[in-house]
Formats: C-alpha cells, sequence, structure tokens
C-alpha cells in the first residue's frame, strides 16, 4: 500500500487545476497572458527598517514561498508557468536561495537581480498582458488598462473559492499547527501567565514567528476580550484567575488557521454556563454546514440561538424572537457568523457566486456579515459565534428606548469576563463538512 501524498506531493495537481482555470479566466477576460508580481518589501518613513513582508495571494496561489520578494510570475496557457526569482546581490541580508523543493519541477525558474532583469526576461507587455499585484515603479509604464483589471481579479478570486486538495491538506495542516498552539496557550493560562506569556506559548507550540502568523493573534484576559480586534499583549501576570479569550491561528505554506477558544476562569458560574450554552450553539450550526446551505440563513439562525442563550441566563427579558427581530442581538454579537479562509484569513469571493454576478448585499441589519453565499463543495469557511458585553455599544442601549429589554444588573455581573467567541474552519463537503479544528485537537488528545 502506498502512503497517501503530503500536501507537498499534492502541489503538482493543484498546479494543474489552477493552471486550466487561469485559462479560463484569462480567456473570458480577452488576455493571452499574465504576470504576477509577489511584492515588494516597504520602508518605514525616514528609516531604513522594513514592514514584515506579505506576499501578493495571487502569487501565493501558485508559488508556496512566504519570502519572495520582487519575484515574478508569468503564465501563459500552454506553457508551463516561469517564475523570474529573485535573488539581490547583497552582503547586508541572506540573499534567497533558489527553493529545492519538489515543487519547483512544475516551473521553468529563472533568477533574476534586479528590475531591468526581469523586464529584459519578459516580452513587452500589451493590452492582452494581465499584470496583477501592488503597483511598482518599474512596472508603471504599463497601459493602466492591464494593471490589476478588476474584472480578471473577480474571475480569479471566484477560482480561488473551492479549494483543491493541496491547498485542503495545508489548511489542515494549518488547524494542526494552530491546535499545537492553543493547547500551549491553555497550559500558560492555567499556570497564571499574562496576556503576553500566553502569545509567547503559542507561537513556540506552533514554531513560528509572530510575523509568519496569518493575522496578529488576540490573546485577551477579562474585560478585553470585549475588544473584538484587541491588539495588546499585557505583561503582567494577573493576580487572580480571569477568562481568556484567544484568537489565533497559524500558517502552513501561505494558508492558514483562524482559531478561537474561550474559558472561564473558573468552572460552574454563569459565565461558565455561558461559555458552555455557546459551545454547544456553535457545534450545532456546524452540524447543518454542508454544500447549497445559504450561510446568511445560519447567521439569523446564530442570532436566535443567541437570544435563547441570553434569556436563560436572565440577560435578556423579551422573547428570542422579539430580541432578534428589534435587533438587540446585535449589541452582543456585532459581527458576523464567519467568513471564508485560504490565502487570506478573510479570503476572497464571499460576496458573489458568479465572477460577473452582482455583489449579494449582507442582510441590512448584518452589515459586518463577509459571507453572503450559498456554500459550495471545496470551500473553507470559519464559524465563530460570539457573546461580547461591549460597552461602546451597551453604554448607549443602556439610555435608550429599549432599555426594559435588558436586565442591567446581570450586564453588570457579566461584563468583567469581556466576551466569549468560539471559532472552528470547516471544510464544506457535498453532504456535510470536515472540521479541521476540531479533529486538530482531538488528534493531539488522542
Ligand atoms: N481572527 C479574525 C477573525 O476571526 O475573523
Ligand atoms: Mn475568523
Ligand atoms: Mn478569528
Amino acid at each position: 500500500m502506498t502512503a497517501p501524498l503530503g500536501p507537498d506531493g499534492l502541489h503538482p495537481a493543484h498546479l494543474a487545476e489552477i493552471s486550466a482555470r487561469s485559462a479560463r479566466a484569462l480567456e473570458a477576460c480577452g488576455f493571452d497572458s499574465l504576470w504576477i508580481h509577489a511584492g515588494s518589501e516597504r520602508t518605514a518613513f525616514l528609516d531604513d527598517q522594513t514592514y514584515p513582508f506579505r506576499p501578493n495571494p495571487h502569487f501565493s496561489w501558485w508559488v508556496p514561498l512566504p519570502d519572495a520578494p520582487d519575484s515574478l510570475l508569468q503564465i501563459r496557457p500552454g506553457h508551463r508557468p516561469r517564475l523570474l526569482f529573485h535573488c539581490s546581490r547583497d552582503f547586508w541580508h541572506l540573499p534567497p536561495s533558489l527553493p529545492e523543493a519538489d515543487w519547483v519541477r512544475g516551473f521553468d525558474i529563472q533568477p533574476v537581480a534586479s528590475w531591468p532583469e526581469v523586464l529584459a526576461a519578459l516580452p513587452p507587455p500589451d493590452h492582452r498582458t494581465a499584470v496583477l499585484g501592488e503597483p511598482v515603479p518599474a512596472l508603471e509604464g504599463l497601459a493602466p488598462a492591464v494593471l490589476n483589471p478588476p474584472t480578471l481579479l473577480r474571475w480569479l478570486h471566484e477560482q480561488r473559492v473551492r479549494k483543491t486538495d493541496f491547498e485542503r491538506a495545508c489548511l489542515r495542516e494549518a488547524s494542526r499547527l494552530g491546535a499545537k498552539g492553543h493547547v500551549a496557550a491553555r497550559a500558560a493560562q492555567d499556570a497564571g501567565d499574562s496576556e503576553f506569556g500566553v502569545h509567547q506559548a503559542f507561537l513556540a507550540a506552533c514554531g513560528q514567528r509572530e510575523m509568519e502568523l496569518p493575522y496578529r493573534a488576540i490573546v485577551a484576559r477579562g474585560t478585553n476580550a470585549a475588544t473584538l480586534h484587541y491588539q495588546n499583549l499585557e505583561r503582567a501576570r494577573p493576580g487572580k484567575p480571569t477568562s481568556l479569550l484567544i484568537d489565533a491561528g497559524a500558517s502552513f505554506r501561505g494558508y492558514g488557521s483562524d482559531i478561537t477558544r474561550t474559558r472561564p476562569a473558573r468552572s460552574g458560574d454563569d459565565f461558565a454556563a455561558l461559555v458552555s450554552g455557546l459551545d454547544r450553539l456553535q457545534q450545532s450550526l456546524c452540524a447543518r454546514v454542508k454544500a447549497g446551505l445559504a450561510w446568511p440563513q445560519l447567521h439569523l439562525d446564530a442570532h436566535h440561538g443567541i437570544a435563547s442563550l441570553l434569556r436563560e441566563t436572565g440577560v435578556l427579558r423579551i422573547s428570542a424572537d422579539a430580541a432578534v427581530d428589534s435587533g438587540l442581538t446585535s449589541l452582543f454579537l456585532p459581527h458576523g457568523l464567519g467568513h471564508l479562509l485560504g490565502l487570506q484569513v478573510h479570503d476572497v469571493g464571499g460576496f458573489h457566486d458568479a465572477p460577473l454576478g452582482e455583489a449579494i448585499p449582507p442582510p441590512p441589519r448584518h452589515p459586518a456579515l463577509r459571507l453572503t453565499r450559498r456554500l459550495q463543495e471545496g470551500m473553507v469557511v470559519t464559524l465563530e459565534p460570539g457573546i461580547y458585553f461591549i460597552d461602546a455599544l451597551l453604554g448607549p442601549a443602556r439610555h435608550g428606548p429599549k432599555s426594559s429589554a435588558i436586565d442591567w444588573n446581570r450586564i453588570d455581573q457579566l461584563r468583567p469576563h469581556g466576551g466569549i467567541r468560539i471559532e472552528d474552519n470547516l471544510l464544506v463537503t457535498g453532504d456535510g463538512s470536515e472540521n479541521l479544528t476540531r479533529q486538530a485537537f482531538a488528534a493531539l488528545s488522542s
């Protein structure tokens, strides 16, 4: 019996598949060839230090290299992709060396050391050559019509929505690494570490530098969890146990995981019961994920589930239906139920179900929803309901016309815990889904 192929063994089939998808997109948009620029390093104002490099995700779709600034890919349907790989002659930094991985066999690779060398290696572009990438001075002379054509971008974004087997394997591995980080973070929380200490434990267990993570991790104790994208890391160890929300993922070959867990300070109290209730709700929503499901409906159903939980907890004094209908649940869950995940943590393609179709708007009361279409086999989505006690939203409501619908004493009891989010990543299959996150945690504990 032959061993199953690891992610890298699946790259040749991925390359063949995305070559075919890209050829269709180019033909539909009237182009014969495509140049994809990886991006350039950016220098801080009045400084010689660069910001962390983030490659153009269209480049990463082809080339699984996180660090190839100023490289350029030339795609011509019917030909092997050609990678002009930038190896600067620089004695200050370690020059990139030509990659030795197996995936290089699918490319014609030519080292280049400067933009003039890149341009000399390419035919002069014409109106049938599209260029994707951030504007760089060397490409400024190109006709504006060919730089990042919106219609082609829409087509290619649609092609990135259904993940190939290689991408699915990379996302599984990113989940496995992220789950390892979360297990270590949990131990650090139990040891009484600060937010900073928990973050360090996460990085060490993933084996990744902060700049390698798919997004800036959120490590939030107590009331800090009420800030949805809390970006601070307190250095002080807490004097007593506190709740902790950690939203952190790892990367693999450019693909990310996006995982959130919330742990109460102690078991048996009202906040712990709310965390367990939200976990049960999250799993019941996960169980409904399958191809064909209209995501906005699942989002609205999540609001009904959260209204029921808040009513059981004594926060709401009106019925769950009335709370959803009057928009009150959005005070507690102001973000969307989830989003597409891939090379970008908020991946492209969430708002259109066809390359040239109109954008599908989110429901009027739920403008933050980033995924408004039906699910398809091969999509990877996050599913992340939350309940937060956010002063900026609750403060005005306390003095507004719906104030009597809320028990403010219960809010005051719960607000020291900040909030709860539970977030898994799911691969949509024809008749259900594969929960990449829960299976990664289960494999670590078996
Ligand atoms: N970590 C960002 C998000 O959950 O969307
Ligand atoms: Mn997310
Ligand atoms: Mn997240």
